[in-house]
């Protein structure tokens, strides 16, 4: 496979790195993971992205989740012009933003929901209301799990981990310890390791947080009754259940991740944490639960939070219409396209001799390069990357865009049509040998 020859994005990235570090304005778009030139999109229609040297991808990010219907779907597209045409920021509440709360409160269980302008922020924002409800204030969270940048939750497993019960420390500089030292990090789906933790700090949580689904160290569905067993430990203790549904909520399925197991179950989280979908690709998030929870928010109680942004007439708009138009249909198609790929890919790894396993939770999937289930991080972390850089560069010179990086779920949209699905299909088996032929393919 000759490597797509992409001079503009080359002579893009040496410009951005003179000005903005490592090229980039998020990390992982850097491809430092994978290492090569990362594509600078010019434009993108449905499943397809065009970069500025003109080569097209089957894009399989779609933006890390928000784009459920394809990228500049008319209906969006004319709904965010009509909204632009009448002013961008008023500072002011606005029509919108009622709809895509009733929107979300219809299909959610929670009660009442206040908009911010990131994921970042929502989970900021909805640990700040857990303290200020419980009045305690150690947060309880999983190896693997990433909530955002928050200083609280950029925190690792200190050394004492094997015991379970040591608090966190700085998963990067510039957090000081201080952020960090009421953050228990514990291996996810470990019962056990909930129990201990809940046993010996259970007065002082003020709140465990969880992705619903995790999806950042690749798909790890939680094991059955597992988030159940979570909700039910935070209500023994007095303490609030967050289930960050950023990348989850509106995509997983239509209730998000728990659509897949709380709605069956019976239980609901306390609080939940929303992003992506529901910005339509603007950048929109929110926090919501309980009424008596979110009532102790400003202006109605006490815990401050405010945004210049929050609510902006333009993502709520978006993200309104990207919710009315997210059908069953829409998962249905979503899901269906994804096991075709899933399939087509453990049969190709398969066919090169490349340990792997597909993992899945509603629509949502990724593959690792390991050859047992994982089923918390330290799992995750005895993937072959080196077999997944030489995998997603052939991938990206047969014109399909994967994350840059093992970690990660694979996106795809409704536009995702048979077209871009055989563009994929095309491109794996070819990308399946190259990873077998990597340094450690084997
Ligand atoms: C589960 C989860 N929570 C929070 C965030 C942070 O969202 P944002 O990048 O909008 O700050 C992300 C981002 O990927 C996420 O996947």
């Amino acid at each position: 496979m000759t490597p797509t020859p992409a001079p503009a994005s080359a002579a893009l990235f040496d410009r951005a790195r003179a000005v903005t570090p490592g090229g980039v304005n998020s990390p992982v778009r850097a491809f430092n993971a994978v290492g090569g030139t990362p594509r600078f999109i010019r434009s993108a229609q449905g499943a397809w992205l065009t970069d500025v040297d003109g080569n097209e991808y089957v894009d399989l990010i779609c933006s890390w989740g928000p784009m459920l219907l394809g990228h500049a779907h008319p209906e969006v597209m004319a709904a965010v012009s009509a909204a632009v045409a009448r002013g961008t920021s008023y500072g002011t509440p606005t029509e919108p933003e009622v709809e895509l709360a009733e929107e979300i409160v219809g299909r959610t269980p929670v009660e009442a929901v206040r908009f911010v302008s990131s994921g970042t922020e929502a989970t900021m924002s909805a640990i700040r209301l857990a303290r200020g409800f419980t009045g305690r204030d150690v947060i309880v969270k999983f190896a693997g799990c990433y909530h955002g940048h928050v200083d609280s939750l950029l925190a690792s497993a200190g050394s004492g981990v094997a015991t379970h019960q040591e608090f966190a420390v700085p998963g990067s500089p510039g957090v000081p310890a201080s952020s960090t030292e009421l953050t228990l990090v514990l291996p996810y789906n470990d019962r056990a390791a909930v129990k201990a933790a809940f046993a010996e700090h259970g007065p002082r949580i003020a709140a465990l947080i969880t992705e619903a689904v995790p999806g950042n160290m690749g798909v790890v569905p939680p094991e059955p009754g597992f988030n159940e067993f979570l909700a039910l430990s935070c209500r023994e203790a007095g303490a609030l259940f967050i289930s960050d549904e950023v990348m989850t909520g509106f995509r997983a399925t239509s209730q998000g991740g728990w659509g897949l197991d709380g709605v069956e179950e019976g239980w609901t989280p306390d609080l939940m944490t929303f992003g992506k979908v529901m910005g339509g690709g603007f950048p929109a998030a929110a926090f919501g639960g309980r009424r008596d929870v979110m009532s102790r928010l400003s202006p109605e109680g006490p815990v401050y939070q405010a945004g210049t942004l929050s609510g902006n007439p333009i993502a709520t708009t978006a993200g309104l219409a990207t919710l009315r138009l997210a059908t069953d249909e829409v998962y249905d198609h979503i899901g269906s396209a994804g096991t075709t790929i899933r399939g087509a890919a453990a049969e190709a790894l398969a066919a090169a001799g490349v340990p792997h396993v597909v993992q899945a939770a509603g629509t949502m999937f990724s593959v690792f390069f390991t050859g047992s289930p994982v089923r918390d991080f330290a799992d995750a972390a005895t993937q072959d990357t080196a077999a997944y850089a030489a995998f997603f560069h052939a991938m990206l010179d047969a014109g399909v865009y994967l994350p840059p990086s093992a970690y990660e779920a694979w996106f795809l949209s409704s536009a995702h049509d048979d077209r871009a699905v055989q563009t994929v299909l095309d491109a794996l088996p070819g990308a399946a040998r190259a990873a077998a032929a990597s340094p450690e393919g084997r």
